[in-house]
């Protein structure tokens, strides 16, 4: 072979050329990033003094809501490891118990206080757990997930989608005010990578092809599109803000393709439509007028262990007073979740999910065989492997 040969590409056989070595730290991240903002619950799931249990990135976590305040504390008691959210017992404003031998622990540093049959027990004060940042924001309680010692935690507007400025229709930002935010969250099945890379990916329009959504607006989806100039995905690097990459989706960056005369196959409906999808640490997803022109679709893909994840689908749009709040009500419910966020998206959880065997047991990060619509995937895992503040140890080398 000459030297500028380039080395044949054979499907069967192992790669050549590893590309994955440009993204490596991102093949590591099977438990997900760490020191991130991540959503843990909708507001409206944690009732003043409930106590409700959550898994984000193998770090488990009770949420105790007390005079209106979240607070977010480990929820594996020091004694014998049971979780406190399993029976909630809260005996106090300040404190949450576990309910099996009565160790109680101060809701603010984790301290141990007492012990329910053990009150001068020498325990006391010289043990504590962990407690976790929160901030509840746009009806959402987001908990800041990492190392306890890492300072200072950014804000959490460096873990969500940018603010739109160049659009001449600008969708509504999650922390707008006047916005209404209402959506769903889900167990998925699969490693939350195989999801997020789902959620921008510009060649898997065909799952989506006889969506009822599509049809019944008679929306005109392409089969696809590939990106063919320098600057289609823009590379977002805000200073303390959000780090992610754009689809920059118009005619001059890519190449849509309405028909494939191969297999005889031509993109239906007559409506135009346009949307733009972004994607940002530590995975959360922006469909700029989705599922209708003006509003956005938010995605996050919160990883549980590394085969699961949560999947987050939330709708943002304006709203400027009550009338407006009842028909987006009346839309969401007779519209967008059943069509959008139920159908559209079972789609793409039954794709994600279909995925995790190749990847989790037959070497898929190595094995796959990407194509040139992937250089969205590619930039992604580059951008990941970059600006993520850490990776996120399994359980077992993490301690509790
Ligand atoms: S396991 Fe929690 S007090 Fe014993
Ligand atoms: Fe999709």
């Amino acid at each position: 072979m000459k030297p500028d040969d380039k080395p044949p590409i054979d499907a069967t056989a192992r790669k050549p050329i590893v590309p994955n070595r440009l993204y490596a730290p991102y093949l590591e991240a099977s438990w997900g990033f760490k020191n991130a903002w991540y959503p843990a619950l909708f507001s409206s799931e944690v009732g003043e003094n409930e106590v409700k249990g959550v898994t984000i990135a193998s770090h488990d976590i009770a949420l105790r809501r007390v005079k209106g305040r979240v607070h977010a504390i480990q929820d594996r008691c020091a004694h014998r490891g049971v979780k406190m959210s399993l029976r909630p017992t809260c005996l106090t404003d300040e404190t949450i118990t576990c309910w099996y031998h009565g160790f109680t622990y101060g809701l603010n540093d984790g301290t141990l206080k007492t012990i329910v049959a053990s009150p001068d027990d020498p325990l006391i004060g010289q043990v504590r757990i962990r407690t976790y940042p929160v901030e509840e924001r746009a009806g959402i309680i987001f908990v800041f997930v990492g190392d306890e010692d890492y300072a200072p935690a950014p804000p959490l507007t460096a873990d969500l989608p940018i603010q739109i400025t160049d659009d001449a229709n600008p969708v509504a930002h999650i922390l707008d005010a006047h916005v209404y935010v209402r959506g769903i969250h889900r167990e998925g099945n699969s490693n939350w990578r195989i999801a997020v890379e789902n959620g921008f990916d510009p060649g898997h329009l065909l799952i989506h092809w006889d969506n009822v959504i599509v049809a019944a607006t008679d929306r005109r989806m392409g089969l696809g599109a590939r990106p063919i100039a320098e600057d289609a995905i823009k590379i977002i690097d805000e200073p303390n803000g959000p780090r992610g990459m754009m689809n920059m989706y118009n005619t001059r960056a890519y190449k849509f393709f309405m028909e494939n005369k191969v297999i005889g196959m031509k993109a239906r409906g007559k409506t135009p439509y346009y949307a733009r999808t972004s994607v940002y640490l530590p995975g959360v997803l922006l469909v700029e007028h989705w599922p209708v022109p003006g509003w956005a679709q938010y995605e996050w893909y919160v990883p549980t262990d590394d085969r699961h994840h949560v999947y987050w689908e939330v709708l943002v749009g304006h709203c400027r007073d009550d009338q407006e709040r009842r028909e987006a009500d009346y839309l969401y419910d007779h519209f967008f979740e059943p069509l959008a966020l139920r159908d559209f998206n079972d789609n793409d959880v039954f794709a994600r999910e279909a995925m995790q065997d190749f990847y989790e047991n037959r070497d898929g990060w190595n094995a796959e065989t990407l194509c040139a619509f992937d250089e969205s995937v590619i930039m992604w895992r580059k951008i990941a492997a970059r600006f993520n503040r850490g990776i996120q140890d399994p359980p077992h080398r993490r301690g509790r």
